[in-house]
């Protein structure tokens, strides 16, 4: 504790503007970034590593932790050049612990915390899915945690699908999730299945666009129950056995719209249901993030849903949906706000709740 107070009162000496070096690790994409005062991007460096997994159609950990030790200091040292900042110019270092791929997310806790004593400056441990959140405050002035108010925050991702209440105390409630796949994991089975590639949301969504979404018509699972709980895997495997009776829907013509088909029911329950949270709790602001909210679909019928219920709907700009670091840096500042800054030991966690 002693130690934490020394690092917090060597950075009020820094002078005006917070500027926040954030570094994510947790899976398969190595990231830095710098912001000032959680809102303004300096620099945000993404190196990906979809090239190396899509041989193996999804991450294999033990190659993605080695290739994040390759490339860690190379793309902190780039993030740091495109802001134009020195390192001693950093007053906090925030870092993904938690949730993630353990020895993936080693190696940017690793790296921060030799980044924080090195320079003397505060670390921030961040939970990913949170920062998933705050990559709305990075495109969007309007939302505002200094004023009382609450989100309804929908995360789809390829690890979570679930939908939570934000206040402006950065708490968080779960309402629902998946019980099954995530969404985006839904996506890249079928994307496997049909070969199309690894990870599939970004190939099923360019494909899909000229694609007939009624085709045929799955079943949108869960949409009766009375929760906010999803499931994905259903529609994954009705869309397998119908492919196994009928094997000429197999044919390359009809790939983009048995994926359009499949892309509609899988965005119809998820606005949908977070619809029904807007109105069963009062709350008129929608936040979706993570990375399948760069679908194409989800992004034009959540505008529509939005306009037709009179609900603010936020969805990041397409860089920030997927895993980066600004997110990160920028989650950081506001933890910082609220006092919640980290020891130095901090530990790693592959899950957790908020
Ligand atoms: O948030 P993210 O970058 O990493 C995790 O934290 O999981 O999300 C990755 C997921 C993958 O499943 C990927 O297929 C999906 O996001 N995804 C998409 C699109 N772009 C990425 N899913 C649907 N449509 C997209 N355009
Ligand atoms: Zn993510």
């Amino acid at each position: 504790m002693a130690e934490k107070n020394k690092l917090q009162k060597n950075n009020f000496q820094k002078g005006s503007g917070t500027i926040i070096l954030g570094i994510e690790t947790s899976c398969d994409d190595t990231c830095a970034a710098v912001v000032k005062n959680g809102r303004e991007i300096l620099s945000n460096v993404i190196s990906s590593q979809n090239e190396i997994h899509e041989k193996y159609g999804g991450v294999v950990p033990e190659i993605a932790s080695r290739k994040h030790i390759e490339m860690i200091d190379i793309v902190i040292g780039e993030a740091l050049f495109k802001a134009g900042i020195a390192p001693e110019k950093i007053n906090m270092v925030a870092v993904t612990n938690r949730p993630g791929l353990l020895g993936s997310l080693l190696v940017g806790v690793g790296a921060a915390k030799a980044f924080s004593y090195y320079n003397q400056i505060p670390l921030i441990a961040i939970n990913h899915l949170k920062a998933h959140i705050f990559a709305n405050i990075l495109a969007n002035n309007e939302i505002n945690f200094d004023i009382p108010d609450k989100y309804i925050s929908l995360i789809v991702s390829g690890g979570h699908s679930s939908l939570y209440i934000v206040d402006e105390n950065l708490t968080i409630k779960e309402i629902g999730h998946t019980v099954d796949d995530a969404v985006g994991e839904a996506f890249d089975k079928i994307a496997r299945y049909l070969n199309l590639g690894y990870p599939g949301g970004p190939v099923i969504d360019r494909i899909s666009k000229k694609a007939d979404p009624h085709f045929i018509e799955f079943t949108r699972p869960m949409l009766e129950s009375g929760d906010f709980n999803f499931s994905f895997s259903g529609i994954k495997t009705a869309l397998i056995y119908r492919t196994k009776k009928y094997p000429e829907l197999m044919k390359e013509e009809n790939i983009p719209n048995l994926t359009a088909s499949f892309q509609a029911a899988a965005v119809d329950v998820l606005i949908q249901k977070t619809i029904r949270a807007c109105v069963k709790y009062k709350i008129s602001k929608v936040l979706v993030s993570g990375g399948v909210a760069a679908n194409s679909r989800l992004r034009e019928e959540f505008m529509a849903a939005g306009d037709k219920h009179k609900i603010k709907i936020y969805i990041p700009p397409i860089n920030l949906c997927m895993d980066n670091a600004a997110m990160v840096a920028s989650l950081g500042y506001f933890e910082f706000r609220k006092g919640h800054l980290s020891n130095p030991d901090i530990d790693v966690y592959s899950r957790t709740d908020f």
